[in-house]
Protein backbone atom coordinates (compact mmCIF):
# COMPACT_ATOMS: atom_id res chain seq x y z
CA UNK A 1 0.00 0.00 0.00
CA UNK A 2 1.62 3.15 -0.93
CA UNK A 3 1.37 6.14 1.63
CA UNK A 4 -0.34 9.08 0.35
CA UNK A 5 1.34 11.58 2.67
CA UNK A 6 4.12 13.72 1.53
CA UNK A 7 7.47 12.53 3.28
CA UNK A 8 10.43 13.78 1.90
CA UNK A 9 13.33 11.62 1.01
CA UNK A 10 16.95 11.51 -0.33
CA UNK A 11 16.13 11.25 -3.93
CA UNK A 12 19.89 9.52 -4.35
CA UNK A 13 18.97 6.49 -1.54
CA UNK A 14 15.09 6.50 -1.47
CA UNK A 15 15.72 7.05 2.23
CA UNK A 16 13.91 9.33 4.30
CA UNK A 17 15.58 13.20 4.77
CA UNK A 18 15.24 17.05 4.83
CA UNK A 19 14.05 17.94 1.25
CA UNK A 20 17.06 20.26 1.14
CA UNK A 21 19.51 17.46 0.47
CA UNK A 22 18.21 16.79 -2.80
CA UNK A 23 16.87 20.37 -3.55
CA UNK A 24 20.36 22.02 -2.98
CA UNK A 25 22.23 18.87 -5.01
CA UNK A 26 20.10 18.94 -8.30
CA UNK A 27 19.89 22.98 -8.19
CA UNK A 28 24.01 22.49 -8.70
CA UNK A 29 23.96 19.13 -10.60
CA UNK A 30 21.99 20.87 -13.19
CA UNK A 31 23.47 24.26 -13.28
CA UNK A 32 26.66 22.55 -13.66
CA UNK A 33 25.73 20.70 -16.79
CA UNK A 34 23.01 22.57 -18.22
CA UNK A 35 25.47 23.52 -21.07
CA UNK A 36 25.90 19.86 -22.18
CA UNK A 37 23.45 18.23 -20.81
CA UNK A 38 21.44 17.06 -24.59
CA UNK A 39 24.91 15.97 -25.77
CA UNK A 40 24.96 13.83 -22.86
CA UNK A 41 21.37 12.35 -22.86
CA UNK A 42 21.97 11.42 -26.77
CA UNK A 43 24.78 9.50 -26.36
CA UNK A 44 24.28 7.90 -23.06
CA UNK A 45 20.69 6.73 -24.84
CA UNK A 46 22.40 5.64 -27.81
CA UNK A 47 20.41 8.32 -29.92
CA UNK A 48 16.76 6.53 -28.56
CA UNK A 49 15.96 9.68 -26.47
CA UNK A 50 14.02 11.42 -28.98
CA UNK A 51 12.40 8.40 -30.14
CA UNK A 52 11.41 8.46 -26.63
CA UNK A 53 10.15 11.71 -26.55
CA UNK A 54 8.14 11.11 -29.50
CA UNK A 55 6.29 8.13 -27.91
CA UNK A 56 5.43 11.12 -24.86
CA UNK A 57 3.96 13.05 -27.35
CA UNK A 58 1.96 10.67 -29.24
CA UNK A 59 0.65 9.38 -25.98
CA UNK A 60 -0.33 12.82 -24.94
CA UNK A 61 -3.56 13.73 -25.34
CA UNK A 62 -2.90 16.94 -27.10
CA UNK A 63 -5.01 19.26 -29.76
CA UNK A 64 -4.72 22.62 -31.56
CA UNK A 65 -7.04 24.00 -28.24
CA UNK A 66 -4.32 22.27 -25.28
CA UNK A 67 -2.87 24.09 -22.51
CA UNK A 68 0.30 22.18 -21.88
CA UNK A 69 2.30 22.72 -18.67
CA UNK A 70 5.70 20.97 -19.14
CA UNK A 71 6.96 20.34 -15.66
CA UNK A 72 10.66 19.97 -15.21
CA UNK A 73 11.09 20.64 -18.45
CA UNK A 74 14.94 21.83 -18.72
CA UNK A 75 16.44 22.58 -21.33
CA UNK A 76 12.77 21.90 -23.31
CA UNK A 77 13.34 18.25 -24.65
CA UNK A 78 9.95 17.61 -24.08
CA UNK A 79 8.34 21.02 -25.23
CA UNK A 80 10.13 20.95 -28.83
CA UNK A 81 9.21 17.43 -29.48
CA UNK A 82 5.49 18.47 -28.94
CA UNK A 83 6.49 21.27 -31.08
CA UNK A 84 8.05 18.99 -33.77
CA UNK A 85 4.84 17.11 -34.19
CA UNK A 86 1.80 19.19 -32.78
CA UNK A 87 -0.04 22.55 -32.14
CA UNK A 88 -1.46 23.14 -29.13
CA UNK A 89 -2.60 26.70 -28.10
CA UNK A 90 0.12 26.89 -25.18
CA UNK A 91 3.06 25.50 -23.13
CA UNK A 92 4.05 26.92 -20.49
CA UNK A 93 8.03 25.17 -20.42
CA UNK A 94 9.04 25.04 -16.41
CA UNK A 95 11.90 24.60 -14.19
CA UNK A 96 13.46 24.36 -10.82
CA UNK A 97 16.95 24.86 -12.22
CA UNK A 98 16.90 28.68 -14.07
CA UNK A 99 20.39 27.68 -15.94
CA UNK A 100 18.77 24.67 -17.90
CA UNK A 101 15.76 27.01 -18.78
CA UNK A 102 18.11 29.71 -20.06
CA UNK A 103 19.38 26.73 -22.37
CA UNK A 104 15.58 26.45 -23.61
CA UNK A 105 15.11 30.14 -23.68
CA UNK A 106 18.20 30.24 -26.31
CA UNK A 107 16.86 27.29 -28.61
CA UNK A 108 13.08 29.17 -28.73
CA UNK A 109 15.16 32.33 -29.51
CA UNK A 110 16.63 30.15 -32.23
CA UNK A 111 12.96 28.97 -33.49
CA UNK A 112 12.91 25.39 -31.74
CA UNK A 113 8.97 26.06 -30.76
CA UNK A 114 8.63 26.49 -34.44
CA UNK A 115 5.05 28.46 -34.83
CA UNK A 116 3.91 27.01 -31.13
CA UNK A 117 3.37 29.55 -27.90
CA UNK A 118 5.86 28.83 -25.53
CA UNK A 119 6.98 30.64 -22.48
CA UNK A 120 9.20 29.58 -19.57
CA UNK A 121 9.35 29.92 -15.79
CA UNK A 122 11.47 28.84 -12.95
CA UNK A 123 8.61 26.76 -10.85
CA UNK A 124 9.24 24.10 -8.19
CA UNK A 125 6.74 21.01 -9.23
CA UNK A 126 6.10 20.44 -5.28
CA UNK A 127 4.65 23.60 -4.97
CA UNK A 128 3.40 25.45 -8.01
CA UNK A 129 2.23 28.90 -8.63
CA UNK A 130 -0.86 28.34 -10.74
CA UNK A 131 -4.57 28.48 -10.49
CA UNK A 132 -6.52 24.73 -10.00
CA UNK A 133 -7.68 23.64 -13.18
CA UNK A 134 -5.73 25.40 -15.55
CA UNK A 135 -3.82 22.76 -17.78
CA UNK A 136 -5.24 20.21 -19.81
CA UNK A 137 -2.19 17.91 -20.32
CA UNK A 138 1.01 17.97 -17.61
CA UNK A 139 3.88 16.20 -19.39
CA UNK A 140 7.42 15.83 -17.07
CA UNK A 141 10.62 13.70 -18.39
CA UNK A 142 13.13 12.58 -15.84
CA UNK A 143 11.96 14.82 -13.40
CA UNK A 144 9.92 13.61 -10.79
CA UNK A 145 12.86 11.17 -10.16
CA UNK A 146 15.06 14.16 -8.64
CA UNK A 147 12.13 15.52 -6.45
CA UNK A 148 12.36 14.92 -2.55
CA UNK A 149 8.62 15.07 -1.79
CA UNK A 150 7.45 13.07 -4.96
CA UNK A 151 3.57 12.41 -3.57
CA UNK A 152 3.05 16.53 -3.37
CA UNK A 153 4.28 16.80 -6.61
CA UNK A 154 1.88 14.62 -8.40
CA UNK A 155 -0.60 16.04 -6.12
CA UNK A 156 -0.09 19.57 -7.56
CA UNK A 157 0.13 17.66 -10.92
CA UNK A 158 -3.24 16.64 -10.53
CA UNK A 159 -4.54 19.74 -8.67
CA UNK A 160 -3.55 21.99 -11.88
CA UNK A 161 -4.83 19.58 -14.39
CA UNK A 162 -8.62 20.25 -15.64
CA UNK A 163 -11.10 17.50 -14.71
CA UNK A 164 -10.18 14.87 -17.33
CA UNK A 165 -6.82 15.97 -18.06
CA UNK A 166 -3.69 13.77 -18.55
CA UNK A 167 -0.63 13.65 -17.21
CA UNK A 168 2.18 11.81 -18.74
CA UNK A 169 5.07 11.29 -17.03
CA UNK A 170 8.47 9.26 -18.49
CA UNK A 171 10.93 8.60 -16.25
CA UNK A 172 13.45 5.49 -15.96
CA UNK A 173 12.49 2.30 -14.43
CA UNK A 174 13.44 -1.34 -13.95
CA UNK A 175 13.45 -3.89 -16.51
CA UNK A 176 11.17 -6.36 -15.42
CA UNK A 177 13.59 -9.80 -16.96
CA UNK A 178 16.62 -10.50 -14.81
CA UNK A 179 19.14 -11.04 -17.69
CA UNK A 180 17.71 -7.40 -19.11
CA UNK A 181 18.17 -5.55 -15.58
CA UNK A 182 21.94 -7.15 -14.92
CA UNK A 183 23.24 -5.53 -18.10
CA UNK A 184 21.34 -2.33 -16.87
CA UNK A 185 22.63 -2.46 -13.82
CA UNK A 186 26.07 -2.62 -14.74
CA UNK A 187 25.51 0.34 -17.49
CA UNK A 188 24.32 2.00 -14.44
CA UNK A 189 27.46 1.70 -12.38
CA UNK A 190 30.10 1.99 -15.17
CA UNK A 191 28.30 3.51 -18.13
CA UNK A 192 26.49 6.51 -17.34
CA UNK A 193 29.34 7.79 -14.81
CA UNK A 194 31.64 7.58 -18.01
CA UNK A 195 29.20 9.45 -20.12
CA UNK A 196 29.17 12.07 -17.53
CA UNK A 197 33.07 12.03 -17.04
CA UNK A 198 33.05 12.35 -21.06
CA UNK A 199 30.59 15.25 -21.70
CA UNK A 200 31.23 17.39 -18.30
CA UNK A 201 34.16 16.36 -16.41
CA UNK A 202 31.63 15.82 -13.44
CA UNK A 203 31.70 12.12 -12.93
CA UNK A 204 30.14 12.89 -9.63
CA UNK A 205 26.80 14.32 -10.65
CA UNK A 206 26.26 11.32 -12.79
CA UNK A 207 26.97 8.58 -9.87
CA UNK A 208 24.09 10.55 -8.36
CA UNK A 209 22.16 10.38 -11.60
CA UNK A 210 22.60 6.43 -11.68
CA UNK A 211 21.53 6.08 -7.64
CA UNK A 212 18.40 8.02 -8.04
CA UNK A 213 17.59 5.80 -10.94
CA UNK A 214 18.43 2.71 -9.00
CA UNK A 215 16.51 3.53 -6.06
CA UNK A 216 13.33 5.04 -7.51
CA UNK A 217 9.88 2.95 -7.77
CA UNK A 218 9.39 0.17 -10.29
CA UNK A 219 6.37 0.27 -12.63
CA UNK A 220 3.58 -0.65 -10.36
CA UNK A 221 4.68 0.71 -7.71
CA UNK A 222 4.63 4.59 -9.29
CA UNK A 223 1.10 3.73 -10.82
CA UNK A 224 0.48 3.26 -7.12
CA UNK A 225 1.81 6.56 -6.21
CA UNK A 226 -0.12 8.15 -8.56
CA UNK A 227 -3.40 6.31 -7.36
CA UNK A 228 -2.45 7.41 -4.05
CA UNK A 229 -2.36 11.10 -5.50
CA UNK A 230 -6.19 10.80 -6.90
CA UNK A 231 -5.39 10.05 -10.53
CA UNK A 232 -7.48 7.44 -12.72
CA UNK A 233 -7.15 5.55 -15.40
CA UNK A 234 -3.48 4.76 -14.53
CA UNK A 235 -1.16 2.67 -17.20
CA UNK A 236 1.99 2.84 -18.47
CA UNK A 237 4.09 1.66 -21.66
CA UNK A 238 7.68 0.12 -21.37
CA UNK A 239 10.52 1.05 -23.80
CA UNK A 240 13.93 -0.10 -24.07
CA UNK A 241 13.11 -3.25 -21.99
CA UNK A 242 11.47 -1.44 -19.46
CA UNK A 243 14.71 0.97 -18.58
CA UNK A 244 12.45 3.74 -19.37
CA UNK A 245 8.59 3.86 -19.08
CA UNK A 246 5.94 6.26 -19.58
CA UNK A 247 2.90 6.55 -17.20
CA UNK A 248 -0.13 8.07 -18.14
CA UNK A 249 -2.72 9.09 -15.84
CA UNK A 250 -6.27 10.77 -15.65
CA UNK A 251 -8.02 13.40 -13.10
C1 LIG B 1 17.05 15.15 -16.19
S1 LIG B 1 16.43 16.78 -16.31
C2 LIG B 1 15.04 16.57 -17.41
C3 LIG B 1 14.78 17.76 -18.28
C4 LIG B 1 13.78 17.56 -19.40
N1 LIG B 1 12.46 17.21 -18.90
C5 LIG B 1 14.23 16.55 -20.42
O1 LIG B 1 13.48 15.62 -20.72
O2 LIG B 1 15.34 16.67 -20.92
C6 LIG B 1 15.64 16.94 -14.74
C7 LIG B 1 15.14 18.32 -14.48
O3 LIG B 1 14.32 18.28 -13.31
C8 LIG B 1 14.42 19.56 -12.71
N2 LIG B 1 13.88 19.50 -11.35
C9 LIG B 1 14.41 18.86 -10.29
N3 LIG B 1 13.66 19.08 -9.20
C10 LIG B 1 12.63 19.88 -9.58
C11 LIG B 1 11.52 20.45 -8.91
N4 LIG B 1 11.31 20.27 -7.61
N5 LIG B 1 10.65 21.19 -9.63
C12 LIG B 1 10.84 21.40 -10.95
N6 LIG B 1 11.88 20.89 -11.63
C13 LIG B 1 12.77 20.14 -10.96
C14 LIG B 1 15.90 19.85 -12.81
O4 LIG B 1 16.18 21.21 -12.62
C15 LIG B 1 16.22 19.35 -14.20
O5 LIG B 1 16.15 20.37 -15.16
Amino acid sequence: MTDSKSHTIDTATGKEAPAEISEERVLNIFTEIAEQYERFNRSSSFHQDHKWLDRLVELAPITSSSRILDVAGGTGEVTFAICRKAHPAHILLTDYTPAMLEVAKRRIAAGDARSVNVDTQVVDAQKMPFEDNSFDVVTMAYGIRNMPDRMAALREIRRVLVPGGTACILEFSTPPRPVERAFYNLYLKWGIPAWGQHYTGKREDFVYLADSIKAFPAQEEFCDMLRAAGFGHVAYENLAFGAVAIHTAVK
